[in-house]
């Protein structure tokens, strides 16, 4: 992909339009890989790196971790990323179009344990149901954390929107050389982790699509 290395790495998000043009922004037409709370940017810039045909956008709300990744990808001259500091949610919601990412990373978000919390959380159903909206036919949701619990709770919110088929799910792979932030830490620490990857697809409509018509 031909991808000028000099344009801005930090996208403000008033300059996305109603909705995103992503062979404008990326100068390319590779696919979409969206990281939601990209944090420092470990992941995104070891997976951009790694599939330079790919399209990579580091969502994080965060201005200290987001602008130590905008630096980070910057000095590095790594032409397929952007970066824009906004609310995921928000994001998803109101500018992603329909049917135009290919893939979706969720790694280690803030579980924020405390009920009177639990509205800070990035997955949420209305989030889950904008990222279903926001994937093209097949494409792919990963979400990850150290947390058993909370990654069962995960679980239940992204199938419980009926758009996705869980693909695999299980240890995280802390032994990939393509990890986050928090996930360089967790293994170092030899903490468990948990991750599972989900495919845009209706389950009840492919277990019916399985049956047999007689
Ligand atoms: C625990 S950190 C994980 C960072 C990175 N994914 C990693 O695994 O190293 C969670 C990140 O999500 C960001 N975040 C939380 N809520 C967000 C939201 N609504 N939109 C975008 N980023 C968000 C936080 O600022 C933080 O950087």
């Amino acid at each position: 992909m031909s991808i000028d290395a000099g344009e801005a790495v930090e996208i403000r998000v008033g300059d996305l339009g109603s909705q995103v043009d992503w062979a404008g922004l990326f100068g390319g037409d590779g696919p979409i890989e969206i990281d939601v709370g990209c944090g420092r940017g470990m992941y995104l810039i070891d997976a951009a790196l790694a599939r330079p045909d790919a399209c990579f956008l580091g969502v994080e709300l965060v201005p200290k971790p987001f602008y130590k990744a905008c630096e980070r990808v910057a000095k590095r001259g790594i032409a397929n990323v952007r970066l824009v500091r906004a609310d995921a949610r928000q994001l998803f919601a109101d500018v992603v179009p329909p049917a135009s990412v290919s893939t979706v990373h969720v790694q280690f978000p803030d579980p924020w344990p405390k009920k009177k919390h639990h509205k800070r959380r990035v997955v949420t159903p209305e989030f889950v149901a904008s990222v279903a909206t926001a994937l093209r036919p097949g494409g792919s949701l990963h979400i990850a954390t150290d947390i058993a619990d909370y990654f069962d709770e995960l679980l239940l919110v992204v199938e419980g929107s009926g758009a996705f088929r869980l693909v695999t799910e299980g240890r995280y792979d802390a032994a990939g050389e393509i990890v986050t932030n928090f996930a360089a830490k967790y293994r170092d620490q030899g903490r468990e982790m948990y991750e599972a990857w989900l495919t845009l697809g209706d389950t009840a409509a492919d277990d019916r699509a399985g049956d047999a018509p007689f």
